[in-house]
């Protein structure tokens, strides 16, 4: 059974509270939190600003996904503003060792998140210190796309690395998840799912996060 962490990229903003509530409520253990900077990914979400007022409504845990550049430069932010783990992309941190450092030095999980494009032999000589490998199965920066379907190799690879490296890293795969492909990453290694459209365009969401909790 896989941990569940639906993206609030796509709830809606109008009426954050309530979509705020409903995950609080429902099976999901997470809270999957997308910054964007309009420079690291073609578009812009939210900061730490919004974040904070979310922290109002849940105690669960606070996955936030920072897809920005220079994200050193924001990491004691994000934690004030309640995040429980940092997660950077390996392809904007030139000194990737020293943000993962400096985000478990502030007391936060931390999180490497790689492109498609990026091999997981990136993480070799760190993954014994990140808590969670976000495995990107779309191009960042949209909800609502669809899956890569090479992201299943990347997500074997992955395990053998951490297995390899006696490693207690989770991996996370986000982009494209649904209750269609659900099983398939699951049985690939995955153990975390995020879900963004499908969870919130889905008629029930609350269901749709049951649903992703059974395989
Ligand atoms: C994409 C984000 C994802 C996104 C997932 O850049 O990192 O977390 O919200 O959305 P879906 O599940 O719709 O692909
Ligand atoms: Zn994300």
């Amino acid at each position: 059974m896989a941990i569940v962490a639906p993206s609030l990229l796509s709830a809606n903003f109008l009426h954050l509270e309530r979509d705020c509530k409903m995950l609080d409520a429902s099976e999901a253990e997470w809270f999957h939190l997308d910054v964007m900077d309009g420079r690291f990914v073609p578009n812009i979400s939210f900061g730490p600003m919004i974040i904070k007022f979310i922290r109002q409504t849940s105690e669960k845990f606070f996955d936030v996904h920072l897809m920005i550049e220079e994200p050193e430069k924001y990491s004691e932010e994000f934690m004030k503003a309640g995040a429980d783990s940092l997660t950077v992309h390996a392809e904007a941190c030139v000194h990737l060792h020293r943000n993962i450092q400096q985000i478990n030095q502030l007391g936060m999980r931390a999180g490497v998140a790689i492109n498609p494009h990026t091999p997981v032999s990136v993480l070799e000589n760190i993954i014994n210190d990140v808590y969670v490998v976000c495995l990107m199965s779309v191009n960042p920066g949209f909800g609502g796309q669809s899956f890569i379907p090479q992201s299943l190799d990347k997500i074997k690879a992955l395990k053998s690395l951490i297995e390899s490296k006696n490693a207690a890293t989770l991996i996370q795969v986000d982009g494209g998840v649904s209750e269609k492909n659900a099983a398939q990453i699951i049985a690939a290694g995955a153990d975390v799912l995020v879900a963004g459209s499908a969870v919130f365009g889905s008629s029930n969401p609350a269901v749709t996060i049951s649903k992703l909790k059974s395989f």
